[in-house]
């Protein structure tokens, strides 16, 4: 009797699965249109599809801009490994609307607006290849980005190069709808020239590099005690969004931050001990002189360009803080008493 029951149960059970993640895999197979194409007739949208799998392909077989010699299995091969890893949280489409997206803060990032936060570059300019690479293998600390240090450097690779084909494939998403939208038309000579200008502002971010105007000043008593002041004048404001002691708590710092994705956002907890950009003394320099692409932290590049110094203070004094929480012990303790411990927890 149990012998006969049995399988069939199996069976069941089986065709259960396999019609779920059929049927997921069939929606990681497609890519779901913007908003803006979405506005468009049909006709329209349809001559913006043929432009975006001409130049972009599809899922199972992607492109890459301004790669024509690309190998098509590296770029296969990172389509599998992104729908296996990641477009649960970023989408099959990299809109950051996966099946997950919708419980999480932050959302996962919508690559289609070509917008980064964690970059090595000023505010408003593109990433860096080794910046996205940087938060891939890291993760992206006191979020639910994992990180995929343990993932072979080839995979890697392949499945960042399919994060480019997802970003580029929104970028040029967006100028053919604007210009559907405009002409009524699609006229396919254009598509080359925004290929080219898409193109042009992520080959320029290699020479915008942000790089440090002073040697790093010891962590010292001194300099958090430096940070902390500057933290607290006027002119840097830091404390209005991120409180006196830097939890992120003051009043202000309520429901009226949003990205430029359309999210409420909220000054960042910088006693948390977990920076989503990294912890290291340089990263946090980076986030002060050059803010956070499409959030409310500005950049300071211009305020304290003149003081240069502060920037590193302002990073010991955040990482103090950092620290400060960890000990139990909030930032209205003497900076003379803590000793350099947080160095050991800030390397790569
Ligand atoms: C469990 C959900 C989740 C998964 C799985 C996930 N991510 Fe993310 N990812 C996020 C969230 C959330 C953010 C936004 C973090 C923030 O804004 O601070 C993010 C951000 C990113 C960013 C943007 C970093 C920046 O500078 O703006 C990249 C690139 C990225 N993820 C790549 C990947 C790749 C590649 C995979 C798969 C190998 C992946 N993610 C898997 C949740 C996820
Ligand atoms: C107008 C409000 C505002 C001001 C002023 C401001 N911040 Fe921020 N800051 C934010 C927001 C919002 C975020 C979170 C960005 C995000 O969504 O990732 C943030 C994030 C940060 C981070 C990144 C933390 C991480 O997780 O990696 C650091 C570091 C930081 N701020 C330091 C400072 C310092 C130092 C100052 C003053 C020089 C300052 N902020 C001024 C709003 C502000």
């Amino acid at each position: 009797m149990r012998l006969k029951t049995l399988p069939r149960g199996w069976l069941w059970l089986g065709v259960l699965v396999s019609g779920l993640s059929g049927c997921s895999r069939q929606a990681d197979l497609t890519y779901v249109s913007s908003k803006a194409v979405l506005e468009l007739d049909a006709k329209l949208q349809t001559a913006v599809r043929e432009q975006l799998d001409k130049f972009c392909g599809t899922p199972t077989s992607p492109k890459l801009i301004g790669q024509k010699s690309m190998d098509p299995h590296h770029l296969q091969r990172g389509a599998a490994i992104y729908r296996a890893r990641c477009s649960g949280c970023h989408g099959a489409s990299g809109d950051g609307n996966g099946p997950a997206a919708a419980h999480l803060y932050p959302r996962p990032r919508d690559y289609r607006a070509g917008v980064f936060k964690f970059t090595s570059t000023p505010f408003g300019a593109k990433p860096l290849r080794e910046d996205l690479m940087r938060t891939i293998k890291q993760g992206a600390l006191g979020t639910s980005m994992p990180n995929f240090n343990l993932l072979p450097e080839n995979d890697l690779e392949a499945v960042l190069d399919y994060v480019l084909v997802l970003t580029h494939r929104g970028e040029l998403e967006t100028l053919l709808a604007l210009e559907a939208a405009g002409d009524d038309a699609v006229d396919p000579d254009n598509v080359e020239g925004y290929v080219g200008e898409i193109l042009s502002l992520w080959k320029n971010a290699a020479s915008q590099v942000v790089l440090t105007a002073t040697h790093e000043p010891p962590y010292s008593a001194e300099s958090i005690e430096k940070g902390r002041k500057a933290f607290l004048t006027e002119e840097a404001g830091c404390y209005k969004c991120h409180g006196n002691d830097g939890r992120g708590q003051p009043a202000s710092n309520t429901q009226e931050f949003k990205d430029s994705w359309g999210f409420q956002t909220r000054a960042a907890d910088l006693s948390a001990g977990m920076f989503h950009g990294g912890g290291r003394s340089l990263d946090i320099y980076r986030r002060i002189y050059a803010g956070i692409n499409g959030t409310p932290m500005p950049a300071f590049k211009q305020k304290l360009e003149k003081e240069p110094e502060t920037f590193w203070n302002l990073a010991h004094y955040v990482q103090y803080i950092s620290s400060a929480r960890r000990r139990d012990v909030i930032a209205n303790q003497p900076a003379a008493k803590v000793g350099t411990e947080f160095k050991a927890h800030g390397g790569e």
